[in-house]
């Protein structure tokens, strides 16, 4: 069943939310001290840890402060942005790549979600995965899906992409390749120490750049420093 992404109906968390987020986007902005952190991709080692649920809180973040700011989902075997936030999943990120030109205008598309979440927020732009496509991996791994990174990365300020868990497909290498920098989830509802090790090491052995971890679904009761957030450098 779709679910809404709802920020009403955890009122009495509200406030904590928004500045876990909020923190999350400050420790972004800060790194862009030495370099440029546009493209920004949300992996995971296993499924259900919480990529979809910060992309997008992320992105709406970025859209409180900054203008131009784009979430595409690359979760194309698992899509889900499209059902936290009640749209449709007919058009998208496959559709836009089958017809990709040198004028493309993103926002202009037919495919692509305006949202506001708030009126003194800024709306943002977002790319769910579109029509099924039968080899994810190669789509990602494209040249097209380059090509259209390159013109996203002049039509917008940030750009967060949802990634499907590490674990199981290398769809997020390719993604993590062409991003500046990945933020790696991990639930701590799972035991998977060594697994998450290994895919981290993996990542870096691609080359990609760690921003670092957002240690998810913590159980707050038993931590003394407040809600289930924690961002830590895995450099
Ligand atoms: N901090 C949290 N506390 C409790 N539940 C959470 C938290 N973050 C996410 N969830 C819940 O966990 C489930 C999985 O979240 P989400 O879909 O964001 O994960 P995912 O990593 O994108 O999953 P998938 O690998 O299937 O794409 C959802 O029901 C979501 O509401
Ligand atoms: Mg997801």
């Amino acid at each position: 069943m779709a679910k809404r992404f709802n920020f009403s109906r955890r009122k009495a968390n509200q406030f904590d939310l928004n500045e876990v987020y909020r923190q999350l986007r400050t420790n972004i902005e800060f790194m862009e001290f030495d370099d440029k952190v546009q493209a920004i991709n949300i992996t995971s080692t296993t499924k259900n840890e919480g990529k979809t649920t910060i992309s997008l809180n992320l992105a709406r973040m970025f859209a409180a402060k900054y203008q131009g700011v784009l979430l595409i989902d690359c979760d194309l075997r698992n899509p889900s942005i499209h059902k936290q936030i009640n749209k449709s999943n007919s058009q998208g990120l496959s559709n836009i790549l089958s017809e990709l030109s040198e004028n493309l205008n993103i926002s202009y598309r037919e495919e692509v979600f305006h949202l506001q979440f708030a009126p003194e927020e800024n709306p943002f732009d977002v790319i769910t995965t579109g029509t099924k496509v039968p080899n994810p991996t190669e789509v990602l791994s494209s040249n097209r899906f380059r090509k259209f990174m390159e013109i996203a990365r002049q039509q917008y300020k940030y750009i967060i992409i949802d990634c499907p868990p590490i674990g199981y497909v290398a769809d997020a290498i390719p993604v993590s390749n062409l991003c500046d920098g990945t933020l790696y989830v991990i639930s701590c509802k799972e035991k998977h120490k060594k697994q998450v090790r290994n895919a981290v090491n993996d990542l870096k052995r691609t080359g990609v750049n760690i921003l670092g971890a957002v240690l998810n679904k913590v159980d707050i009761s038993s931590q003394k420093y407040g809600y289930g957030y924690y961002y830590g450098d895995e450099k």
